[in-house]
């Protein structure tokens, strides 16, 4: 039976009750649901012998919070989000524009193919245009032996596809020629194989070119593995108490004019963007830097850097019977796998795209771009309506009242008397709790 992600009042349970729910999502059997429920009990999933393997000089683990987001729909199928993150309003953000988008028929999603690109420098070359030419010519060789390094990729119809040339005519150290192998890396992040070919073809592109390679690495501009999510939000959807939907969508579209042309604001935009995308990179294992340093860098690709996103407004087809709407779009290079490092070996990860039942780093990939644009939007509807801060006031809030000793029954009350007088602070805190304690105590008396 189709499962709805849309789970009214998640946010009101308990983290028990949420991981029951949860459990079951991610499960195919009761005991896997148990062992699940323990899984995520255990705050952080991770024993010391496996993060001993995962990197060097370990001492502990580091735990963040896993939290889900709820409503998405993705491509017509719901799903919960695991996300990893330490701000708070960002869970909350993305499930609730995910609610927005959900009245629009969800997120629309795609990918290209998992092609990875890795870089030879080659210096010391005397004829740049021959070279080029040798390396043209000797395409099959390269491709052929980049194959050799990994069998197992090309077995699953993965691997070497092609060979670019580029030359640079000048740099701080003379013109150079670089050598772009193009690699299929199926499910997998790839920087290893990747990595792996480079470093065998280099003798060969020697060879070839008379030059000296340098650098082997992939390139984090991984722009020939995008993903791509698009959203259509009907405006009245985007009401609030002082605003209808019509003005809101103005003025989103409006908030993200100046991430078109503003650097300064593009910086801030995107940044919204990737709290949603590296939550979801976290939680499966991936790995973030390399996302963040792929996105920026495709945000700069014109020459100016700019916004990941697009918004729009439409004023929709009365033949068809759509009425107005926004429209939001977002393309960016995403680099995940689902196999290998520690996606295979943090159980947590293994968790995660169990819940998201993704069965490729292409599913994947797109689940975490429609993450990203929906958290995009609800950091830009904020800003452009009631302002950033009252949402974070009430969660910030919630968090005094329980550094200021509120059990979870009473965190609620304090909490909604700080965000009512606008005084987030534990001093106060403790007073209201103070008065509400003696208020239950003298009207048990009575
Ligand atoms: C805060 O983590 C993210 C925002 O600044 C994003 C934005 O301004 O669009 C709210």
């Amino acid at each position: 039976m189709a499962r709805s992600s849309r789970i009214s009042g998640f946010y009101n349970l308990t983290p028990a009750e949420r991981r029951r729910i949860v459990a079951d999502w991610a499960s195919t059997s009761p005991d896997q649901a148990a062992a699940t429920v323990e899984l995520l009990r255990s705050l952080g999933g991770l024993s010391l012998e496996q993060a001993d393997k995962m990197v060097e000089n370990v001492v502990g683990a580091y735990a963040l919070p896993l939290g889900i987001a709820t409503n998405f729909v993705v491509n017509g199928r719901d799903v919960l989000v695991p996300m990893v993150i330490e701000e708070p309003s960002v869970v909350a953000g993305a499930s609730f524009a995910a609610r927005l988008a959900r009245a629009g028929g969800g997120f629309h999603t795609e990918a290209t193919e998992p092609l990875m690109i890795g870089q030879m420098q080659v210096l010391e070359v005397t004829d740049l245009a021959q070279a080029a030419a040798n390396l043209e010519a000797g395409k099959k060789r390269l491709l052929d032996l980049a194959n050799s390094t990994d069998p197992v990729i090309v077995s699953l119809h993965g691997g070497a596809r092609d060979i670019e040339v580029r030359t640079i005519a000048a740099s701080p150290v003379g013109p150079m020629l670089v050598v772009h192998l193009i690699y299929d890396c199926r499910d997998a992040m790839g920087a290893n194989m990747v990595n792996t070919a480079c470093e065998a073809l280099a003798p060969l592109v020697e060879e070839m070119t008379g030059g000296r390679v340098n650098l082997r690495i992939l390139s984090n501009l991984a722009d020939k593995r995008l993903a791509r999510a698009r959203c259509v939000v009907p405006v009245k959807e985007l009401a609030t108490e002082d605003m209808d939907g019509e003005t809101v969508a103005q003025r989103i579209v409006e908030a993200y004019a100046l991430a078109a042309v503003d650097p300064y604001r593009a910086a801030t935009h995107n940044k919204g963007i990737m709290n949603g995308v590296d939550a979801v990179v976290m939680a499966t294992g991936n790995d973030w830097r390399a996302i963040e340093a792929g996105a920026h860098a495709y945000a700069s690709r014109s020459g100016s850097y700019t916004s990941l996103s697009t918004w729009s407004y439409t004023v929709g087809d009365p033949t068809t019977g759509a009425g107005p709407a926004l429209v939001g779009s977002l393309e960016l290079p995403m680099a995940v796998g689902i196999v290998g490092g520690a996606t295979r070996v943090h159980p947590l990860a293994q968790f995660s795209l169990q819940l998201m039942d993704v069965a490729s780093a292409a599913g994947l990939a797109e689940i975490i771009a429609a993450v990203g644009l929906a958290q995009n939007l609800a950091a830009i509807r904020a800003l452009a309506t009631e302002g950033i801060q009252k949402g974070h006031m009430a969660l910030h809030a919630r968090q005094i009242a329980t550094a200021a000793g509120a059990a979870s029954h009473e965190v609620d009350a304090v909490s909604a008397v700080l965000v009512a007088e606008r005084k987030i602070r534990v001093d106060r805190a403790q007073e209201v709790l103070a008065q509400l304690r003696s208020g239950e105590s003298q009207s048990s008396r009575t």
